[in-house]
């Protein structure tokens, strides 16, 4: 049956890293028999300039009703004044919370071609795969109450809220270990227990679901200790699960372990396997429109959404496959160029990774 796909350039350099994804999957229609059909969408700072709002109405009906969705990125300084919820970054946030989205999947996994370019020794790196499994949906993001108010000495304060229900710990925990039993089998909670109630109920919870994967070994790391672990000796983790603000942190960080942010890509599903797919990297604004950003993380989670969303991980295999063989090339794009390669544009980089893709076929 053919799946339908909802396409979200957003703003920054979401159109020009969208338009190689979907070139990728275009060529993967015309000559891999991938049944799909594309509408594109508005959201973020785009969504607000053509509809007045960050995630209108016509695009939560079309994200309702996709089986899966691919996302460029949100945000941009024109848009710092509006209204906090007219801002691009709450459109990503509704859509998260619209669809359920509270399993966020991120790779850092570094290519051994870019060893180099990580800010790290490269026998620190080399052979990096870490899975961050952060929730997505729930805790200081979403949590009740927020705002700033005016306390009673006449001063004003900001307050957030972080809290977790057993059932979101818990079905992130079983996430993060069925993520675990196709991998090396461990599993690293990560949280704050020692400071926050929060967390103590999420270790607890955490014990608790272990108790299904005894082939799963489980540990506990405080944050603070955990973002020192992830420079000093990266290698010692397989998967991390962790809360949503946390993740955040952790996964911008793991991802300068791989040379790039350019290069991860991420997955965000739901209990229906319904997924939005979309780089780890944000908009950057300041690299906007100047062909120079690197497309690979996008056409990475083009290809988590074929693995998770569209059934067609032989397709996932490929373009996989397709990025190794363009790095072999010494095609690079300007965050991970080095000296002695050659600096490709944007399109580009998407056009080498199509030809890539065509050689598969003979
Ligand atoms: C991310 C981003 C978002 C987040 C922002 C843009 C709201 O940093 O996807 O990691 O904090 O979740
Ligand atoms: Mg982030």
């Amino acid at each position: 049956m053919t799946k339908r796909i909802l396409v979200l350039p957003g703003d920054g350099i979401g159109p020009e890293i969208v338009d190689e994804a979907v070139k990728v999957l275009d060529v993967l229609v015309g000559e891999f028999e991938l049944d799909i059909e594309m509408d594109e969408g508005l959201i973020g700072g785009a969504a607000y300039d053509a509809a007045g709002h960050p995630f209108p109405d016509s695009t939560r009906e079309m994200a309702l009703e996709a089986d899966a969705i691919l996302l460029g990125a949100v945000g941009g300084p024109q848009y710092d004044n509006l209204d906090r919820p007219l801002r691009p970054e709450r459109g990503l946030l509704a859509i998260r919370s619209a669809l359920g989205l509270f399993a966020n999947l991120r790779p850092a996994i570094l290519y051994p071609q870019l060893a180099s370019a990580s800010s790290l020794k490269p026998e620190v790196v080399a052979g990096l795969d870490i899975l961050i499994v952060r929730e997505l949906t729930g805790s200081i993001y979403f949590g009740q109450p927020r705002g700033i108010q005016v306390n009673d000495k006449g001063e004003r304060e900001g307050f957030n809220t972080m809290r977790y229900a057993e059932s979101e710990i818990e079905r992130i925990g079983r996430v993060a270990f069925d993520a675990a039993m196709q991998r090396n089998k461990k599993v690293c909670s990560v949280d704050k227990a020692n400071v926050l109630e929060t967390s103590e109920l999420w270790r607890e919870v955490m014990e608790r679901v272990a108790k299904d994967y005894p082939d799963v070994e489980l540990s506990h790391m405080y944050v603070d200790n955990a973002a020192m672990q992830l420079v000093r000796a990266p290698k010692q983790f397989d998967v991390i699960v962790t809360e949503n603000m946390f993740g955040d942190i952790l996964s911008d960080q793991a991802s300068m372990l791989t040379g790039s942010i350019g290069m991860l890509p991420s997955a965000s599903l739901n209990s229906s396997k319904q997924g939005l797919y979309e780089p780890s990297h944000g908009s950057a604004p300041d690299i906007a429109g100047l062909g120079i950003a690197n497309p690979l993380a996008t056409i990475l989670s083009a290809a988590m959404m074929l693995r998770y969303s569209l059934e067609r991980a032989d397709l996932a295999d490929k373009i996989e496959s397709a990025v190794s063989v363009v790095l072999d090339q010494g095609l690079r794009t300007r965050d991970i160029m080095e000296p002695g390669m050659t600096e490709v544009s944007t399109s580009q980089m998407g056009d080498a990774l199509v030809a890539a893709l065509r050689a598969t076929i003979q």
